[in-house]
């Protein structure tokens, strides 16, 4: 029988809600597969703050550094949102990530019919939609050296040749996997690192990856260009901030935030898993979050870090069943379909797997 360690990072908010659904999920997947999961819970976040006065304790990258796959909720809230406090729930996510050298972020957006509804955008926009972005996550404005006083603030951007490198070459290969197109997406027109990325992003693919088809956008064009013309998009490169904005926006494809699986990964087999959504402050505790978004990004954990295919196409299957059941949570209601809660989402997905689940 193998066996994974997963360390389980439930934060705040609706975090512990959609995190202990993902393992619900992923626990009964793997049933009948001769694989145990071993869950392992670590603090981080407000919770974190809460309990020792630090958003990211040793403790927790120390667990989550011996673990075979993180997963982690969510985290944040107006509870630690106090301007002039130094310690901030995010500041764990980004150190963890950091931590775990987790420089690519996979963002996978395709939408599914039944929530389609869901989106602003007309339907025949929406048809043949199915793009994967590839955020650089450890660098750029979010790690570059920051300050303040009284009448300034200011916040670096940085990137080297190597950091481009790396994500560029995770896209590459990504996109030569898939349809074989790739964006990268800059501002190279006023940016020095944004030039950098552009002419780092032609040789790479020029020298490494000849059979793949390259464009340069300009992010501003790209905000637009992914509203007018979304199904001519394969897989979509970008850096750190460009890709936290450009995801969101992605997510009305999709039809909601609460959707959205992500994995972040780095030079080992070793990754977090997160849905994008954030902590939700004002329906936390109240069985009112969508799951999907982390069922769907444990099932990118059970296939990427664990190898478990079989298991992670169980839940995508599940998961695809419970929508066109209409099993949906209230942000993908419409036309006044009844609103199921986080539990039941969670049973409805358990009881499609396709296999006999024991109950968790
Ligand atoms: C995300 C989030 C985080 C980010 C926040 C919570 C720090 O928005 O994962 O997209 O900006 O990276
Ligand atoms: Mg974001």
């Amino acid at each position: 029988m193998k066996e994974f360690q997963i360390t389980i990072l439930p934060g705040d908010g609706i975090g512990p809600e959609v995190a202990g659904a993902a393992a619900r999920v992923a626990e009964a997947a793997v049933d009948g597969l001769d694989v145990r999961l071993r869950f392992e819970t670590a603090l981080i976040g407000g919770a974190a703050i809460d309990a020792c006065g630090e958003p990211l304790p040793a403790e927790t990258v120390a667990a989550c550094q011996a673990a075979d796959a993180v997963f982690l909720g969510a985290v944040g809230g107006p509870k630690w949102d106090d301007p002039s406090s130094k310690v901030r729930p995010e500041q764990g996510l980004l150190g963890i990530r950091k931590a775990l050298g987790l420089f690519a972020n996979l963002r996978p957006v395709r939408p599914f019919p039944e929530t389609a509804a869901g989106s602003p955008l007309k339907p025949e926009l929406l048809e043949g939609v199915d793009i994967v972005f590839v955020r650089e996550l450890t660098g750029g404005i979010y790690f570059g050296e920051k300050t303040r006083d009284a009448d300034r603030a200011t916040d670096l951007c940085v990137y080297t040749v190597a950091e481009i490198e790396r994500v560029v070459r995770v896209a590459c290969e990504l996109a030569r996997s898939r349809k074989g197109r790739l964006t990268s997406v800059d501002k190279a027109n006023v940016l020095e690192t944004s030039r950098l990325w552009r002419s780092v992003s032609s040789r790479v693919v020029a020298e490494e990856f000849p059979d793949v088809q390259l464009e340069h956008l300009l992010v501003d064009a790209m905000a637009m260009h992914l509203l007018s013309r979304p199904a001519s998009f394969d897989v979509v490169v970008t850096e750190n901030m460009f890709g936290d904005i450009l995801t969101d926006e992605a997510s009305m494809l999709a039809g909601s935030l609460g959707l959205l699986p992500s994995a972040s990964l780095g030079a080992g087999g070793r990754g977090l898993f997160e849905p994008i959504h954030g902590s939700a402050p004002d329906i936390a505790g109240q069985d009112r979050a969508n799951p999907y978004g982390a069922i769907l990004s444990a099932a990118l954990m059970l296939r990427t870090s664990l190898g478990l295919e079989e298991a992670a196409q169980r839940i995508e299957s599940a998961v695809a069943a419970a929508l066109a059941d209409g099993v949906l949570t209230a942000d993908l209601c419409a036309g006044g379909r009844p609103a199921r809660g986080t539990r039941e989402v969670t049973d409805a997905v358990v009881e499609r797997l396709g296999v006999a689940a024991r109950r968790v």
